[in-house]
């Protein structure tokens, strides 16, 4: 069975600022109780207030930033939890468990170019991404600035959080809005296009993306049919976030590395896959034969 990663744990931790961010969101800072060692991006953190007004069941939500001892997260308020926590108060005392889940691959620097399509708030796992990258990860050499390319779409300018922020990463920062309102008026897919037809980009990337379903799924689909390197990371509804309620099934490809099984738990087996293991369309049929990878 997919267990939780080793070094996950139950801390607490104190609110040390909340900042606005966007239309509707908001970055937590937040010191825990111990310094804790450098993470991978895109991995994740279950988060609820101790005083009650979190629901029982805590969430989960990408580290935005670590740095000065203190964990950031970008929140979107969507409904009582996370608005619990955008609501906080410096001095608040949170439930942290984590870090959970794999993190992006670490990226090399040969190879096609890298590019990050992040949707709303699933921007959140890139800043991060972008800083390990640049600096180098696991022995692996840095990966080159013109070698990453981050393109960050949203429905409106007002919902591409801390864009000014993330222009100042060192990479190319692209931003693209449906309504026109920042940047390219269209969304990150179609921006794709547009720099491959410009002949910008080679039409070779490799592609990691966060973002709402529907973004994923063109991703995916966009991926399989050119034949793209492509890691999703997903955000599933999750109940514990640790293996055990069997709430976050994800899909499995039969062909893939993970189909021995017809669904991932995408707690404890991702919140990263890559598009080669998994399906956000229809569940293609399923023969299990093997035990579950990993067991
Ligand atoms: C691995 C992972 C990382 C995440 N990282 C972030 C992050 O960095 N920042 C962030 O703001 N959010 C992130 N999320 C999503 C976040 O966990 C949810 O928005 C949150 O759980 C909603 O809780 P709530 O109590 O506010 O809303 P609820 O009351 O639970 O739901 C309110 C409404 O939002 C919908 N909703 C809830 N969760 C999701 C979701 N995951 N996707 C789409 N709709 C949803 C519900 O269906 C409902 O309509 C992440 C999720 C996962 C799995
Ligand atoms: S959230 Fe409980 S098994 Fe994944």
């Amino acid at each position: 069975m997919p267990a939780p990663p080793p070094d996950a744990r139950q801390l607490r931790g104190e609110v040390v600022r909340v900042d606005p961010c966007g239309d509707d969101g908001a970055i937590l800072v937040v010191r825990p109780e111990v310094e804790l060692p450098p993470i991978r991006a895109s991995r994740f953190f279950m988060l609820k207030r101790t005083d009650r007004q979190s629901p029982l069941i805590p969430r989960p939500f990408s580290i935005y930033r670590h740095r000065d001892g203190c964990l950031e997260f970008l929140i979107k308020v969507m409904g009582q939890g996370t608005r619990a926590l955008a609501e906080c108060r410096p001095g608040q005392e949170l439930s942290l468990v984590g870090p959970l889940g794999n993190g992006w691959p670490t990226l090399d620097a040969d190879g096609p170019p890298w590019v990050f399509l992040g949707g709303g708030v699933g921007a959140a796992p890139f800043p991060m991404a972008i800083e390990q990258a640049l600096t180098g990860m696991d022995g692996r050499a840095p990966v080159p600035p013109e070698s990453i390319c981050y393109l960050f779409g949203a429905a409106t300018g007002g919902l591409l959080y801390d864009l000014e922020t993330v222009s100042d990463l060192g990479v190319r920062v692209l931003a693209a809005t449906d309504d026109g309102s920042l940047g390219f008026h269209g969304n990150v897919l179609q921006l794709l296009e547009k720099l491959w037809d410009e002949g910008e980009l080679p039409r070779e990337v490799r592609v990691l993306a966060c973002g709402p379903d529907p973004m994923l799924e063109a991703v995916e689909r966009m991926a399989r049919e050119k034949d793209l390197a492509c890691w999703l990371s997903l955000e599933t509804l999750m109940g514990c976030g640790v293996g055990i309620c069997n709430g976050c099934p994800v899909p499995t490809r039969p062909e893939g590395p993970l189909g021995a099984w017809p669904n991932a738990k995408c707690c404890v087996e991702g919140p990263v896959f890559s598009t080669d293991a998994i399906t956000l369309h229809e569940p293609e049929t399923h023969v299990p034969s093997k035990g579950r990878s990993g067991n």
